[in-house]
C-alpha cells in the first residue's frame, strides 16, 4: 500500500493544496518511455507528488515498448537522476517508485482498465483520471479510442500534445474524432510555452502597468522580433523530427502563442474563456503567411542521422515574417526565428520602437548607431527583462551611448517558486483550468493560415551547425536587423554567484 501522499515520505516541507488537485489522481502517460516523458513529464510529476501538490497519484505508463513495470521504474530512475533538477532522496524516490506501474499499448483496452481500476482500488475514495498523450501526431487518435475502448473516459481529462494535427485537415479531423470519445470541457491541448513563468509575465507586464500599454501598437512599435534558436541537436529525437520538422514543432505552436499574448488586447478578464478569445482574435487577424517571407534552413549533416532520410527536405531551422492585419498591429512585422544547432540557446522577445527625429544630434554623435530603442524579454525560467535606450556618455559635448534598465527573476529572491512549465501545466489539467491551453478554434486557424507555406514550402538552405543559420536570414528582416546575437550582453543578476 501506497502513503497518502509522498511528502510524508519525503520528509519535504507541505505545500498547501490550494494550487493542487483536491482528488487523488491515476495518470496514464501515454509515450512514457519517450523522450519528453524521461526529460520533462516524469521529473515533474515526481516534484509534484514529492514537493506535496498533488493529494494521492498512481502513474500508469504506456508506450510500445514492451517492458514491465520494474523495467518502467528503472527508466524513471535514470531519467531523474539525469533530468530532475531537483536533488533525488531515497525515500522521496522510493515512495516514487511505489506509484508507478506500465502497461504496454499492445495488450489493449482490457489490460489498461484492469491498471486504472488497480491504482484506483489503491487509493481508495474517489479518484480522477488524467490521461497525458505524449505521442506523435499519427499516434493521438488509437491512444484515443483505446481511451474509449477501456471505458476511461469517466472523471477524466485527457492532455494532447502538440503538434495538433499537422495541417488544417488533420487537425479538424482529429478535433472530429476527440469530440466523439472526450467532451470539449475534458480536453487540454497543451502547449508548454505558456505554462512558462516568463509568457505569463507578458499577461502581467501589459495589462497590470499603465506605462507600456498606452504605446503598444503600430503608432510607436517598429517591428517584433521572437526568436528562439537552440543549441540541441535532435538526439534520439530526428525520427519523429523528420515528420515533423521546425515549422510544426516550434512555431504554429509554442512561437504563435507567445505572439498572441505579446499581441492580444486586453481580456475582459484572466479566464479561459475571455483569454482564449482574445488570442483568437489575434489569430484570425493573422495574414496568411507568404512563402516568400519565409526562410527554411536544414544543418549540415542532418541527412546522416539516424532515422532520417538521405534525401530529407525537413527543415530544422525557420525564420518568418508574419503580420498582423489588425488596427493595432497593421503594418507591423513580426519575425519569428527558430532552429536547431545554432549557435547560442536563447528564447527572447524583442520589441523595437520606432525611432524619433534625430537632427538636433551633431553627426558623430552616435544618435541612433546602435538601433533603435528596445523592450526585451528573456523567455527562460530565470527570466529577465530589459528597456534600451540613449543616454549621454559622462564628458564633455554630446555623445550617446546605449545604456539600459534590466530587471532578473533572481533579483526577486523567488527563483525556487518557479514551476517548470510542464508541472504547471499539469497541476492546471488536474485542477480543470483551462486558462492556458488551447482551443480548437485558435489551432484550426493557425493551420489555415499555414496553407501556402505547406503547400508551397520554399527549399531548405543547408547552414553550419553553430551558425545563426542560412544568410537569406539577413535579407527577411532588412531593413533592420537581427536582435540576436546580443551586442551588449545581458548583466549578470548574480555576479557573486549567490
Ligand atoms: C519542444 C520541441 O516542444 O520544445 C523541442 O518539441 C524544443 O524541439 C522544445 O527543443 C523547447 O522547449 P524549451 O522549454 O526547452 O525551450
Amino acid at each position: 500500500m501506497c502513503p497518502a501522499s509522498l511528502d510524508e515520505v519525503a520528509g519535504v516541507a507541505k505545500i498547501s493544496s490550494s494550487v493542487g488537485p483536491k482528488i487523488p489522481q491515476v495518470v496514464l502517460l501515454f509515450g512514457a518511455t519517450g523522450d519528453l516523458s524521461r526529460r520533462k513529464l516524469l521529473p515533474g510529476l515526481f516534484h509534484l507528488a514529492s514537493a506535496g501538490f498533488l493529494p494521492a497519484s498512481r502513474i500508469i505508463g504506456v508506450s510500445l515498448d514492451e517492458i514491465d513495470a520494474q523495467a518502467f521504474r528503472d527508466l524513471a530512475r535514470s531519467a531523474l537522476e539525469e533530468f530532475s533538477p531537483r536533488a533525488l532522496t531515497e525515500d522521496a524516490w522510493q515512495a516514487f517508485a511505489a506509484s508507478l506501474d506500465y502497461v504496454p499499448m499492445g495488450k489493449g483496452a482490457k489490460a489498461l482498465k484492469a491498471a486504472v481500476a488497480r491504482a484506483e482500488g489503491d487509493l481508495g475514495g474517489d479518484c480522477e483520471r488524467l490521461h497525458y498523450l505524449s505521442v506523435p501526431p499519427s499516434a493521438a487518435l488509437p491512444a484515443v479510442r483505446l481511451l474509449g475502448d477501456a471505458g476511461l473516459v469517466p472523471r477524466s481529462r485527457i492532455v494532447m500534445e502538440k503538434p495538433f494535427g499537422v495541417d488544417l485537415q488533420s487537425a479538424v479531423q482529429l478535433n472530429r474524432q476527440l469530440h466523439q470519445v472526450f467532451s470539449e470541457d475534458q480536453i487540454f491541448r497543451i502547449d508548454h510555452f505558456l505554462g512558462k513563468e516568463p509568457a505569463q509575465n507578458i499577461l502581467a507586464f501589459r495589462f497590470a502597468n499603465g506605462l507600456f500599454e498606452p504605446i503598444w501598437n503600430r503608432n510607436f512599435i517598429d517591428h517584433v522580433q521572437i526568436d528562439v534558436p537552440e543549441t540541441l541537436g535532435l538526439g534520439r529525437r530526428s525520427g519523429f523530427y523528420e515528420t515533423v520538422g521546425a515549422y510544426r514543432d516550434m512555431v504554429v505552436t509554442h512561437l504563435f502563442q507567445i505572439l498572441a499574448f505579446m499581441a492580444m488586447e486586453p481580456p475582459t478578464a484572466l479566464e479561459p474563456g475571455p483569454i482564449s478569445e482574445e488570442k483568437n482574435k489575434v489569430f484570425r487577424s493573422m495574414l496568411p503567411l507568404d512563402p516568400k517571407d519565409v526562410v527554411r534552413g536544414q544543418y549540415i549533416g542532418y541527412r546522416s542521422e539516424a532515422g532520417v532520410d538521405p534525401e530529407s527536405d525537413t527543415e530544422t531551422f525557420i525564420a518568418l515574417k508574419c503580420l498582423i492585419d489588425n488596427w493595432r498591429w497593421a503594418g507591423v512585422p513580426f519575425f519569428l526565428r527558430t532552429g536547431k544547432k545554432l549557435a547560442e540557446g536563447q528564447r527572447i522577445i524583442s520589441i523595437a520602437f520606432r525611432e524619433p527625429p534625430k537632427s538636433m544630434f551633431p553627426v558623430g554623435s552616435g544618435i541612433g548607431a546602435q538601433g533603435p530603442d528596445h523592450l526585451t524579454f528573456d523567455l527562460a525560467d530565470a527570466s529577465k527583462m530589459s528597456l534600451s535606450f540613449y543616454g549621454k556618455r559622462p564628458g564633455p559635448g554630446m555623445r550617446l551611448d546605449k545604456l539600459s534598465l534590466q530587471f532578473a527573476m533572481h533579483d526577486t529572491g523567488l527563483l525556487g517558486d518557479v514551476l517548470e512549465a510542464y508541472e504547471r501545466l499539469i497541476l492546471d489539467a488536474m485542477r480543470g483550468d483551462h486558462t492556458l491551453f488551447n482551443t480548437a478554434e485558435g489551432i484550426e486557424r493557425l493551420w489555415e493560415v499555414s496553407i501556402p507555406l505547406l503547400d508551397g514550402p520554399p527549399p531548405v538552405r543547408l547552414y553550419q551547425p553553430g551558425s545563426w543559420g542560412p544568410k537569406s536570414i539577413h535579407q527577411l528582416v532588412a531593413p533592420h536587423a537581427w536582435r540576436l546575437p546580443f551586442e551588449r550582453a545581458w548583466r549578470d543578476p548574480n555576479p557573486l554567484g549567490a
